[in-house]
C-alpha cells in the first residue's frame, strides 16, 4: 500500500460499536438535528432546554479518559471517521489542508449541493487554486480592515438607528431576533450585493428555502428550478456591481461560477448576525466588559480590538460553525496502522474551545485572545486556521464590531431572556429566543 513514509499522527486508537454508536447518538444526530445550513428554531430550543452541547463535551472527556488523547477511529461502516481528542491533532490537520485533509467532503457536497453546487469549499485542489485567490480578493481576507470598512460603518448605522426609531415608538423597547435579522440582511444584502438589494427579501427568503432543503443533505433531491432562480436573483447584481459592494471586487473572467461563490457568503453572514445578536446579550450581563466596549463604539474609530475579542469569545462559547470537517486525500501510517484515503476527519469545535482544563471555559473572557483570532494550539478555532481558514476572519470581526457598536453607542441594553448565569454559561445559547431592552443611552459627562 502507498501509505505516507512520515507519520501524521504518531498513533491513532479505534473505538469499540458501542461508543462509536453513542458518538453517532449524542455528538453527530443532535448537530444534524439543529441543522448544519439553517438552524431549527424548535430544536434549537430543544438543544437549550436539555442542554445538548454540554452533554456532547461530557461524551467526548469520556472518550478521552477511556482511550486516551490519539484521534479516535469510529469504524462507521462505509464513512469511517477520526475524531480528534488532542488540540495539537487539530493544529496539525488545519495546517496540512488541503493536503492530505481534503476540506472537500461527501457531508459538504450533499449539503452544497442545492445552493453552491460549485462553492470553494467542495472545489477540487486545481479548482481551489483559482478560486480561494478569488474569494481572499473580495473578503480583504489579508487586512485587519476591509477596505470598504468606512462605507460599511455608514450602512450598519443607517440600518441600525432606523431600527431603534422604530423598536423605540413601539412602546415595547424589545429587540428580539426576527426584528433584528430583518435589518440584518438589508445590511447584508447592501454590504454584498450593493444599494439596489437593500429590499431584495425574495432572494433571501429563496437561499433559505433552499438552505433549509441543504438541511436534509442527500436525503432531498436538489430543486433544479429553484436553484436556478437564485442563481438568476444573485446573477443580477453581478453584472453591473455597485461601487462599494463585496461582489465588486471578485476578478472579472475566470471559471469561479461567482452565483455559487456569492451564495457562501450570503448564508455565512447569517451566523455573523447570530453572533451580534449574542454579544450584545452577554455585554447587557458583563458590566465591565459592557463599559470598554461602549467605549470603543463612541470612539468611532473602524477598528475595535475589545469589541472584536467580546465576538470571539462568543463564537468559543458558541461555536456558529460547530464541526469543521476534513478528508484523507492519500493513505497514511499511523502507528502499525494504515488510515486509508477517503477517512474523514472531524474536529468538534466545542470540545475543544470548552476544555475544563482552562479556568474560563464556561465563562467570558475576552483577554484570552490578545491580537490573534485563532489559537489553533489550544483548539480555539472559531474561524478554523490555516491554510483553510475561513476567508472572512478579518471581515466578520470588523463588521460584527460596528454591528455591536450601532447598539451601544446609541442605547443601553437589558438582556430580558434568557436568565444566564455568568459564571457558569450554558453549552447552547438559543439566539432565536434573546430578548432585548433598549433604552435611549444615558450621557455621561
Ligand atoms: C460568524 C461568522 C463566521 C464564522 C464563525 C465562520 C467560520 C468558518 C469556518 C470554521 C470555516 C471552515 C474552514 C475550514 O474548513 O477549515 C469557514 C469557511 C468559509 N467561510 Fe466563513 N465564517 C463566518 C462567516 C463568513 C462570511 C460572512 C463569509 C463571506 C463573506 C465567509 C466565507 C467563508 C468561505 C468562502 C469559506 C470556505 C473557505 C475554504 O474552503 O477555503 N464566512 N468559515
Amino acid at each position: 500500500m502507498n501509505a505516507r513514509s512520515h507519520a501524521v499522527f504518531p498513533r491513532v486508537n479505534r473505538a469499540g460499536w458501542t461508543d462509536t454508536l453513542r458518538v453517532i447518538m449524542t455528538i453527530v444526530a443532535p448537530t444534524v438535528a439543529k441543522g448544519i445550513i439553517i438552524r431549527r428554531p424548535t430544536i434549537e430550543h430543544l438543544a437549550e432546554r436539555q442542554d445538548w452541547n454540554a452533554k456532547a463535551v461530557k461524551q467526548m472527556q469520556r472518550l478521552k479518559k477511556k482511550y486516551g488523547p490519539a484521534p479516535l477511529l469510529l469504524p462507521i461502516p462505509f464513512r469511517p471517521q477520526l475524531l480528534l481528542l488532542d488540540p495539537a491533532d487539530v493544529s496539525t490537520v488545519l495546517q496540512s489542508s488541503p493536503e492530505p485533509f481534503a476540506a472537500a467532503t461527501p457531508e459538504k457536497h450533499a449539503a452544497l449541493a442545492h445552493f453552491e453546487p460549485k462553492n470553494l469549499l467542495v472545489s477540487s485542489a486545481s479548482q481551489r487554486a483559482q478560486l480561494r485567490p478569488a474569494h481572499e480578493q473580495a473578503l480583504a481576507t489579508a487586512d485587519r480592515l476591509h477596505p470598504y470598512s468606512a462605507h460599511f460603518k455608514g450602512v450598519i448605522d443607517a440600518e441600525f438607528l432606523q431600527l431603534l426609531g422604530d423598536i423605540r415608538s413601539n412602546r415595547s423597547g424589545e429587540l428580539d431576533w426576527p426584528a433584528f435579522s430583518q435589518a440584518w440582511f438589508r445590511v447584508v444584502r447592501r454590504l454584498v450585493l450593493g444599494e439596489r438589494a437593500r429590499n431584495d427579501i425574495k432572494l433571501t427568503e429563496t437561499l433559505n428555502d433552499l438552505r433549509g432543503r441543504a438541511n436534509w443533505a442527500s436525503a432531498a433531491p436538489v430543486d433544479r428550478r429553484e436553484l436556478a432562480l437564485f442563481h438568476q436573483q444573485v446573477g443580477r447584481y453581478l453584472s453591473e456591481p455597485d461601487k462599494h459592494s463585496l461582489v465588486s471586487r471578485l476578478p472579472k473572467g475566470g471559471e469561479i461560477a461567482p452565483e455559487s461563490q456569492v451564495a457562501q457568503w450570503l448564508f455565512a453572514f447569517d451566523a455573523a448576525g447570530i453572533t451580534v445578536i449574542r454579544t450584545l446579550a452577554m455585554l447587557a450581563c458583563h458590566v465591565s466588559y459592557w463599559g470598554k466596549a461602549v467605549e470603543e463604539a463612541m470612539s468611532g474609530d473602524l477598528d475595535r480590538p475589545f469589541t472584536r475579542s467580546c465576538l470571539l469569545e462568543v463564537l468559543r462559547l458558541w461555536p456558529t460553525t460547530p464541526v469543521i470537517l476534513r478528508q484523507l486525500t492519500e493513505d497514511i501510517k499511523c502507528g502499525g496502522r494504515i488510515i486509508p484515503r477517503g477517512t474523514g476527519v472531524i474536529i468538534l469545535a466545542p470540545f475543544f474551545h470548552r476544555d475544563p482544563e482552562f479556568l474560563y471555559a464556561n465563562r467570558m473572557d475576552p483577554s484570552i485572545w490578545g491580537p490573534n483570532d485563532a489559537l489553533p494550539a489550544a483548539g480555539l478555532v472559531p474561524f478554523s486556521a490555516g491554510p483553510v481558514i475561513c476567508p472572512a476572519h478579518n471581515l466578520v470581526p470588523t463588521v460584527a464590531s460596528l454591528a455591536v457598536g450601532a447598539f451601544l453607542s446609541a442605547a443601553d441594553v437589558v438582556l430580558l431572556q434568557p436568565s444566564l448565569a455568568v459564571d457558569n454559561l450554558p453549552g447552547t445559547l438559543d439566539h432565536f429566543a434573546i430578548r432585548l431592552r433598549l433604552a435611549a443611552r444615558r450621557r455621561e459627562k
